[in-house]
């Protein structure tokens, strides 16, 4: 009871509390349980970090390696999901086909989560981890036509990534360690962000009691936004119409800039972050540290660096704190490691994946109520009824 105030956006509004990640927007802070991002993007990998994010604490050799293991027995897919990728046109794009074949998942595994019970818990978290890595990578294959690949035990679960998207049956796949290093780090800058668009939806979807997967494919549709997860894919799409129009950056901030124009500059900007993304900080190194060690020349990184020199000199950014997101750099280097440009939010997906379900399972565990939010009627009041004649 009381007046209700409206927040659009929920810009100054909190939904819950949460020990899970910690961000401070004014210093560009940004910490998973309490360590920086700094400290686990160069030290961690991704699922000690999503071992961090789900349970609570690092794990120690034993539990990571139980972990690694217990994900492994879980990565094999119902070949009746195949039937259901076939049904989907080549041409779909890999994000659609995701969210759907991840809420198909909830036909074969129809159980929702005991979350009172850990050790279902437990079991639920391995095959999320498991089953949905290797769907991701089934949305390539099929776009492609290629054969489907399996999870290879003898390898770790990032370098299988590489492998379920690359391997041809007459080629094996050969992991470069650079390659599988990067990814690590750019799954782990992407591993939560407390209550972003798609974790809220996951909550959200998950606060009705609805089961994981169900939760998790909402996530899926709501990232793909190209105001949330979809910006990496259309920042590549924006550098490379600039870099065909002959790298005229001035010209693109300026249109970034004309309110007549929706035109906006990809990968700039955040709702939370007011002085700097320390993802994109990293990243940015990250990015000239694979193409270098890769060998990769990409001139679409100059137009990237210049893009982002004007933008931060330029009064429209200062004044309303736009600097570069998480989603301004990384595009280039998926690039340089092969990943084609419509894979680019699945990667993005892949790498929230364990904040999505640390996030799920404390909403759970806490006891949530249902989402349910209120709103200020704005229509008509009360109005007789008109017969069809008469209208
Ligand atoms: N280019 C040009 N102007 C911008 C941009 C941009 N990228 N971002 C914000 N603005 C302007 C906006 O027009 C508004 O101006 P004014 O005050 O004159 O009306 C002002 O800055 C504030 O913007 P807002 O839209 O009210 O801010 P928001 O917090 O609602 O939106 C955002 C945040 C990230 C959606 C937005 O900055 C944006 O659309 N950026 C481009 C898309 C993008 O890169 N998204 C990825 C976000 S980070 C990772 C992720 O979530 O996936």
């Amino acid at each position: 009871s009381g007046a209700i105030t409206i927040d659009p956006g929920y810009k100054n509004s909190g939904s819950c509390k949460s020990e899970i990640t910690f961000l401070d927007g004014e210093l560009g802070i940004l910490r998973y349980r309490g360590y920086s991002i700094e400290d686990l993007a160069e030290k961690a990998d991704f699922l000690e970090v999503s071992y961090l994010l789900i349970f609570g604490e690092l794990p120690t050799k034993v539990q990571l390696e139980q972990f690694e293991n217990d994900i492994r027995k879980y990565t094999l897919v119902n070949e009746e999901m195949k039937n259901i990728i076939d049904g989907f046109p080549k041409t779909a794009h890999p994000m659609g086909v995701l969210a759907a074949l991840t809420s198909a998942l909830t036909a074969f595994n129809p159980k929702s989560v005991n979350v009172e019970n850990e050790k279902e818990m437990y079991e639920a978290v391995c095959k999320t981890m498991g089953k949905f890595l290797v769907i991701a990578t089934w949305t390539y294959r099929k776009s492609m036509g290629y054969p489907l690949n399996y999870y290879d035990n003898t390898k770790g679960y990032v370098e299988n990534f590489m492998c379920l998207m690359f391997e041809l049956p007459t080629e094996p796949y050969k992991a470069n360690p650079v390659v599988i290093d990067a990814l690590d780090r750019l799954f782990i800058l992407h591993a939560d962000h407390e209550q972003n668009c798609s974790t809220s939806t996951v909550r959200m979807v998950g606060s009705s009691h609805a089961g994981l997967f169900a939760s998790i494919s909402a996530g899926v549709s709501a990232l793909w936004g190209p105001l949330h997860g979809g910006a990496n894919q259309a920042v590549l799409e924006m550098l490379e119409e600039i870099h065909k129009n002959g790298g005229d950056a001035e010209k693109y901030i300026a249109k970034a800039k004309d309110k007549n124009d929706p035109f906006r500059l990809m990968g700039f900007g955040h709702r939370v972050y007011k002085n700097f993304d320390p993802r994109a900080k990293i990243i940015k190194k990250a990015a000239n540290e694979v193409l270098s060690t890769l060998g990769v020349e990409d001139p679409i990184l100059a137009i990237a660096k210049k893009l982002e020199e004007s933008a931060l000199e330029d009064e429209y950014f200062k004044s309303r704190n736009l600097y570069p997101n998480v989603d301004f750099y990384s595009g280039i280097i998926y690039r340089a490691l092969g990943i084609p440009t419509d894979m680019f939010t699945v990667m993005f997906a892949i790498g929230r994946l364990p904040g999505w379900i640390a996030q799920w399972k404390e909403m759970r565990e806490n006891k949530e109520p249902i989402g349910r939010p209120r709103q200020i009627y704005t229509g008509s009041p009360l109005r007789g009824f008109i017969s069809s004649e008469k209208r």
